[in-house]
């Protein structure tokens, strides 16, 4: 039998080849997927990953399905979760999870294996992936299993068995890197009352270093998604990589939060996520023109429970499907675009244009109009507020 391992070529995933062989007495395939981790992350991987005991290393590029089959998606949608976390670790586990379902047919694999611990949400992640896409699919989980306990004793782990220890020095940070985000959590952060330090952060200088001229993006957006920067048009993959750059010179979207994970713990992280922020802005500032009161409130209530969805893990699930599919229709007209002005950690609203937008100077404006008669107002307002009225006087004895 055989096994496919999602594998990073860090410590922890190299321990698990031997250990897999060890224990379930499998070949194991290594599957790296490219979701814009770096290139110091995908350096050496093959060569790494037959060192450890694997019998091949495949590795796939999802940086454009990830960005718009997954991360599009939930930008349109507006999903964020508890205030503040826009997803990147949750979005990007379903489609690593779906490449190694893929995988595991192609070359003939009855299991996966993955390196998440009992303790987090990635576990639930990738698990409740391939149940949904592969149910006959044996799931192995060596940190639920095994008794190597910490970085010490994987490092004795992989000496006696002949697993050359990865050379780049850990940073004692547990982080997490793609396209859209870079996580981290662990070490100082694990006490909500310190401030991270700034030597922590990658993506992003500190907004009081950032420069002290503001800049102009305008973005271009159609159906709820952005297509453009400044008039040029990018694939959705050079696009977030290229405002990732922009936003991370001025200091944009560093995030730092107490959340709830799945598993009922609290755990404290902090985000990096440029690009992200940009597009999350101008696309809500967009529908800002195109919807009505009422559709935007219910899109942002549904948002609400999609996000926890990918938060979970639900990707593949009907649920989450059906109200992308509200989010898709109800995005329609979120098309046009938006000139924001960064400036030292903010992203500012400079102007909003849309074909769709709903908004008429000729209604809105000081000056009296045709469809607007002011006399209309004393009638709407007598009839809307008449249980107001009735209310008074019940309590007035009237
Ligand atoms: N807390 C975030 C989430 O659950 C980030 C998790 C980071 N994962 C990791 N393996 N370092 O989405
Ligand atoms: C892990 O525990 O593997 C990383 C953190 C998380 O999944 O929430």
């Amino acid at each position: 039998n055989k096994v496919v391992l999602a594998y990073s070529g860090g410590l922890d995933t190299s321990v698990i080849v031997p250990w897999l062989r060890e224990n379930y007495g499998c070949e194991v395939v290594c599957f790296t997927a490219d979701v814009g981790q770096g290139a110091i992350e995908m350096e050496g991987l093959e060569k790494k990953a037959k060192a450890s005991g694997a019998s091949q290393l495949v590795v796939k590029d999802l940086k454009e399905e990830f960005v718009s089959e997954y991360i599009f998606p939930c930008l349109r949608a507006g999903a964020v979760y508890e205030r503040k976390y826009l997803l990147g670790t949750s979005m990007a586990r379903p489609v690593i999870a779906k490449a190694m379902v893929d995988v595991a047919k192609e070359v003939g694999a009855d299991a996966v294996a993955h390196g998440c611990t009992g303790k987090g949400n990635d576990q639930v992640r990738f698990e409740l992936t391939f149940y949904a896409l592969n149910p006959e699919l044996k799931v192995v989980a060596p940190w639920r299993e095994w008794d190597i306990t910490g970085r010490e004793d994987a490092i004795e782990y992989a000496k006696k068995h002949n697993v050359p220890v990865p050379v780049s020095k850990k940073s004692i940070y547990s982080r997490d890197r793609n396209l859209w985000h870079l996580s981290h959590e662990g070490d100082i952060l694990e006490d909500p009352a310190n401030e991270p330090k700034n030597d922590m952060y990658m993506m992003s200088v500190a907004p009081e270093d950032a420069p002290d001229e503001p800049e102009y993006l305008e973005i271009g957006i159609i159906a709820g998604v952005p297509v453009s920067i400044n008039g040029r048009n990018l694939s959705a993959a050079s696009l977030l990589a290229e405002l990732n750059e922009i936003g991370g010179k001025h200091g944009i979207g560093r995030i730092d939060m107490v959340e709830n994970r799945l598993v009922g713990m609290k755990s404290r992280g902090v985000y990096e996520t440029p690009g992200g922020t940009i597009m999350a802005a101008a696309v809500r500032e967009l529908e800002s023109l195109t919807l009505d009161r009422e559709t935007m409130q219910w899109k942002d209530i549904l948002a609400h429970k999609y996000a926890e969805l990918v938060y979970a893990g639900r990707w593949f699930d009907p649920l989450r499907q059906s109200m992308d599919a509200f989010m898709e229709k109800v995005t329609e007209t979120t098309t046009g675009s938006v000139t924001l002005k960064l400036y030292k950690g903010s992203v500012n609203i400079a102007s909003r244009k849309s074909p769709y937008s709903l908004y008429r100077e000729d209604i809105s404006s000081f000056e009296n109009g045709e469809i607007y008669n002011q006399a209309d107002a004393e009638g709407f307002i007598r009839l809307y507020g008449l249980p107001t009225r009735v209310r008074a006087m019940l309590k007035k004895g009237l």
